[in-house]
Formats: C-alpha cells, sequence, structure tokens
C-alpha cells in the first residue's frame, strides 16, 4: 500500500479517468496513514474531512508559517476561475515544500500542468519532495497531457481505468504491462468493479486489485 504517512517519503503519480476512483483511492490512503502535516490542493471541493478548507493564498502561507513543523492540515480551494491556478499553483508548491515534510496532495494535475510546462514550484516539489521527507500524490485523467516527468520520477505508480488510446499507452509503458490489461480495467458504478494495477518503481514489483469500500 501507499503510505502516506510522515515517516515514508513518496512521490505517488495516481492516473485514470473521471470517476474511476483516483480521489477515492487517495482518501482511502490518507485514513490509513493519517499525516499529521497534509496539504491538498483541492479543486473539486472533495477533501474537507481531512483539514481546515483554506480559499485564500495568504491565509494558507500564514497557517503553514505559523504552525508547528507537523501540525497542519488544510485544503486549499483554487475556485472557478482556471485562469487564475497558474501563479495559486505555484505558490502552492512553494508553500509545500517550504514546509517540509508532511504529505501534499494535488488532484487534478491536468488542470496545472501540461507535457511541455511544468510550472517552477512543481518541479521543484516533484522532483526534489522526497529528499525533503515529503509524501506527494498526483492525480490526473489524462497521463498524456501532463508533466512529462511527473510519472517517470514517481516511487509509486497507481492506475485504474484509462479510456484514451495515448494515455493507455503512456500507462502500459510506465506500469511495464501490456496495453490490453490497461484496456481492460472496469471502473463501474453500478457494479462497483473500480479496478487498479500499481507498479513499486524501486522494486518494479507489479500489484493488481480493485477498490473495495
Ligand atoms: N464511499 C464510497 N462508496 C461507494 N462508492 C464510492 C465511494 N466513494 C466513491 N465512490 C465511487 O467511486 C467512483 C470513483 O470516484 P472518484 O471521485 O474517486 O473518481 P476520480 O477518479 O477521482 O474522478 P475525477 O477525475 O472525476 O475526480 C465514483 O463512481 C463514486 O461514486
Ligand atoms: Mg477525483
Amino acid at each position: 500500500m501507499a503510505d502516506g504517512s510522515k515517516n515514508q517519503a513518496n512521490i505517488i503519480a495516481v492516473m485514470g479517468a473521471s470517476g474511476s476512483g483516483k480521489s477515492a483511492w487517495i482518501k482511502q490512503q490518507l485514513r490509513a496513514g493519517k499525516p499529521a502535516a497534509l496539504l491538498v490542493w483541492d479543486p473539486q471541493d472533495e477533501f474537507d474531512e481531512f483539514g481546515r478548507p483554506v480559499s485564500n493564498m495568504k491565509e494558507l502561507i500564514a497557517a503553514v508559517r505559523g504552525a508547528s513543523p507537523e501540525g497542519y492540515r488544510l485544503v486549499y480551494k483554487p475556485g472557478n476561475a482556471f485562469s487564475t491556478y497558474g501563479p495559486k499553483f505555484d505558490i502552492f508548491c512553494q508553500v509545500a515544500y517550504m514546509a517540509n515534510g508532511g504529505c501534499v496532495v494535488v488532484d487534478e494535475l491536468g488542470d496545472v500542468t501540461e507535457p511541455s510546462r511544468a510550472p517552477d514550484g512543481w518541479s521543484i516539489l516533484s522532483r526534489k519532495g522526497r529528499h525533503r521527507g515529503i509524501t506527494l500524490f498526483g492525480a490526473a485523467q489524462r497521463p498524456a497531457n501532463i508533466d512529462k516527468d511527473f510519472i517517470g520520477n514517481s516511487t509509486l505508480v497507481h492506475c485504474s481505468r484509462l479510456s484514451y488510446e495515448n494515455d493507455i499507452k503512456v500507462m502500459a509503458n510506465a506500469l511495464c504491462v501490456p496495453a490490453d490489461e490497461i484496456r481492460n480495467m472496469k471502473a463501474d458504478e453500478d457494479t462497483g468493479d473500480f479496478d487498479w494495477i500499481e507498479r513499486a518503481n524501486k522494486s518494479g514489483a507489479v500489484r493488481r486489485g480493485k477498490l473495495t469500500f
């Protein structure tokens, strides 16, 4: 299991189509890991059970600055105006990196990165965060359309159902499994079948499972 606890530094790439179970799986990791220090980028208003909602960047910075090193749980809401996400996300990442340690969740990376555009704050957080003991979850619906280095730099890749052929190919490559295995994964609300495949990049170990609620 991916461990969201403070003692295990991890970069976790969580990829899957809309409704395939990414957020549900991340929430399960947070409930299990109970990180004492947590920062969430929450564009879809889904993570309030894990911390204090904050929608003002100055307030976020002050809350992290004023907190004891391991004692904040903040859920940042960037709002609905996509055009404002760029600078907000850059600052969010810088705050997360400076906080030193703890767990950071970025839901919907597709909003804020592209294959050819990784904001500076994000680059530093995702490449160097592990050296600061940061556990970072980054989720995306379209792995072919996000920062191209993130999946390769991750320590764990967790993948649920994908719809687009480009995404299936990217993830077959990342997980080192046949594309058909990814193509055949289910995400079915009616039957409650939510398949996933994950690969631990250090060991190369691949595991398969289903979300259970
Ligand atoms: N506690 C639960 N019990 C049963 N089903 C659940 C529970 N939590 C989530 N689900 C179901 O899991 C499915 C996946 O939802 P989730 O929000 O994790 O998708 P997602 O991959 O994050 O999608 P998106 O990219 O749109 O955010 C949904 O169909 C939802 O109804
Ligand atoms: Mg989600």
